[in-house]
C-alpha cells in the first residue's frame, strides 16, 4: 500500500512509465533480478572522457534502478559492480571503482534506509581495501533489519572461485562428519555459496551488447531468463528495466518440464 501511494505521488515518472509500472505489478514480478552493468568505459570514450567518468555516471543509474526495483516489488537486485578479474585494470581505475561504494553509500544510504532497502554483498570482502569494506559493512549493518528490496552488490566476486571454495568446504564437512555425502543435494550445496539465503535470479540483464556471463553466478543462473540490450549502462533508464521485465513476463518458464 505504502509503495503504491509513493508510486502515484512520484512526479518523476511520466504517465506512460506509471502505467507500465502498474501493469507490471499486476502480473508476476521477477523476484530476483541480476544485472551485469557493462559499457561504462565505452560511454566515456564516446564523449572523450576518462573511463572513470563512465563509472561515475553508472553509479547514478544504480540509484535510479534501485528505486524503481523497490517500487516494482522486486525482492532482490544483484548488481555486478566489480569482478575478481577487474583487478587487472589500470590502478587509477581500480582505485576509483573501490571508492564508488563509499561515494554511493555516503550519499544515498539515508535514502536507502528511508526506502527500507537492505544492503548486502557477495564477493571476497576481506580482499577489498579497508575503506571500501568499511563503507559496505556500515551500510549492511544499518540496513540489516530493513524488509524492502535487497540491494546485493557483487563486489570482488567471481563465480568459479565461489563454486570451488564451496566444493572445498563441502568436502571438509563430509570428511569431518558434519555432512553426509549421500545426503548432499543441490539445495544443501547452495548453502555453501555466497548467495546462501538468496533465491536464484529469475532475470539476468546485461547491458552494452556483450552476450556472455563473465564468471557471474554460474550456478545460480541455471534456469534464469536472460535479456541483453545494446544500451550502455550509463544510458540505462527506467524504461529499459521495464522493457526487460515485460519481456520476462511474456516468456514461459518450464524449468526443464513441458
Ligand atoms: C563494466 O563496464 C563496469 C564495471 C566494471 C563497473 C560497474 C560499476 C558501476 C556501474 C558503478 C557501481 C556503483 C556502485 C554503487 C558500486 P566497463 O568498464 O567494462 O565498460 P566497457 O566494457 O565499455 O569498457
Amino acid at each position: 500500500m505504502l509503495n503504491k501511494l509513493k508510486l502515484w505521488k512520484d512526479k518523476n515518472h511520466s504517465s506512460n512509465l506509471r502505467e507500465r509500472i502498474i501493469a507490471i505489478r499486476n502480473q508476476q514480478v521477477p523476484s530476483h533480478v541480476a544485472i551485469i552493468m557493462d559499457g561504462n568505459g565505452r560511454w566515456a570514450k564516446k564523449r572523450a572522457l576518462p573511463r572513470i567518468a563512465g563509472h561515475h555516471e553508472g553509479m547514478k543509474v544504480v540509484r535510479k534502478i534501485t528505486k524503481l526495483a523497490n517500487e516494482l516489488g522486486i525482492n532482490t537486485l544483484t548488481l555486478y559492480a566489480f569482478s575478481t578479474e577487474n583487478w587487472k585494470r589500470p590502478k587509477n581505475e581500480v582505485d576509483y571503482l573501490m571508492k564508488l561504494p563509499e561515494e554511493f553509500l555516503g550519499t544515498f544510504l539515508p535514502e536507502l534506509i528511508d526506502e527500507n532497502v537492505q544492503v548486502k554483498m557477495i564477493g571476497y570482502k576481506d580482499k577489498l581495501p579497508e575503506h571500501t569494506r568499511r563503507s559496505i559493512e556500515k551500510a549492511m549493518n544499518e540496513t540489516q533489519n530493513n524488509t524492502g528490496l535487497i540491494l546485493n552488490f557483487a563486489l570482488n566476486y567471481g563465480s568459479r572461485a565461489e563454486i570451488l571454495e564451496a566444493v572445498k568446504r563441502t568436502v571438509t564437512d563430509c570428511k569431518s562428519g558434519i555432512m553426509d555425502i549421500n545426503e548432499l543435494n543441490e539445495d544443501l550445496f547452495s548453502n555453501y555459496l555466497m548467495t546462501k539465503g538468496l533465491e536464484d535470479p529469475d532475470l539476468l540483464i546485461r547491458t552494452s551488447g556483450e552476450i556472455r556471463l563473465s564468471n557471474f553466478m554460474l550456478w545460480q543462473l541455471a534456469y534464469t531468463e536472460f535479456w541483453f540490450t545494446d544500451v550502455l549502462w550509463p544510458d540505462f533508464e527506467e524504461k529499459h528495466l521495464l522493457e526487460a521485465i515485460e519481456v520476462f513476463q511474456n516468456r514461459q518458464r518450464r524449468f526443464g518440464g513441458v
